[in-house]
């Protein structure tokens, strides 16, 4: 099942002819355009899957690297289990929470807390912003070093709203979101992620409803990833939160996540 919210005018292209027949079939599944004009491109190059903004005055593209850039090096350099993610979703000795992240984007948190130990199932409802997921998933499985970190990573496309309401698995100890905000940080990687993003994602207006979702299914605590200074998502107020320089970890406890030393 998968969302099927507007988009903005999008077609697929293949960047090396010997990719035709791999980018038609991205198309098919997800009934793209092959010619014609369009404002995006989703493209299919030798390093995968990329979502660019075509014109004159275009961003660069968007994919999803989980072995090199960015991704590497916060996984290298990041702050391994001291980092705010990992305190606001219970990380501790001995403790590993299973996690829903329900609003995948490109996966870097979700990334950053597989590399910790946690099993993360990834949802992501704009099928565009999930077939970047697959792409950079499926290619990071030949990387020697990623490739178990990816392991603990699951896909699934759909909106969380309506799958967390019918979520047949063991629930999850924790729930995980990071809705899109209208005023996020302005560093220049954001500003370009957002103008490709919003076209796709819009502005996740029924966060309200997502957030009540996961309060009833996560059996430990949901965390919702706010700019620091944004209002808590409206609805049940937070415990607490975790503030960092940019952004901050809305915490909504449900029970203790106990760690070793508490044993
Ligand atoms: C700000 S991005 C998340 C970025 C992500 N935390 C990361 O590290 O890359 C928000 C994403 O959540 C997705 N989203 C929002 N509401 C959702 C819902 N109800 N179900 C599934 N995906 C949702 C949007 O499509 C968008 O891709």
């Amino acid at each position: 099942m998968s969302d099927e919210r507007p988009v903005a005018a999008v077609r697929m292209e293949a960047l090396d002819p010997a990719l035709a027949a791999a980018a038609a079939a991205w198309a098919r599944r997800l009934r793209l355009r092959q010619g014609g004009d369009a404002e995006f491109a989703l493209q299919l190059g030798q390093q995968g899957l990329q979502f660019v903004e075509l014109g004159a005055h275009a961003a660069g593209p968007i994919r999803v690297d989980f072995v090199a850039g960015a991704v590497a090096h916060r996984r290298l350099f990041g702050g391994g289990s001291g980092q705010m993610i990992a305190r606001a979703v219970g990380i501790q000795p001995g403790v590993r929470p299973t996690v829903v992240d329900a609003t995948a984007g490109l996966g870097r948190d979700a990334f950053v807390l597989a590399q910790l130990g946690c099993a993360v199932t990834l949802i992501e409802r704009q099928p565009l912003i999930a077939a970047l997921l697959e792409d950079g998933l499926q290619r990071a499985q030949a990387d020697a070093v990623v490739a178990p970190i990816v392991a603990r990573m699951r896909l699934l496309c759909a909106n969380a709203i309506d799958l967390l309401g019918a979520w047949e698995d063991a629930a999850p100890q924790v729930i995980y979101l990071d809705p899109m905000f209208p005023t996020r940080e302005k560093s220049a990687l954001v500003k370009k992620e957002m103008r490709l993003f919003r076209p796709l994602a819009g502005g996740d207006d029924d966060a309200p409803a997502l957030l009540e979702a996961a309060l009833a299914l996560a059996t430990h605590r949901v965390v919702v990833k706010r700019p620091r200074k944004a209002p808590a998502i409206p609805g049940v107020p937070p415990g607490y939160a975790l503030e960092g320089k940019s952004s901050r970890f809305d915490i909504y406890p449900k029970k203790s996540l106990k760690g070793r030393a508490e044993h």
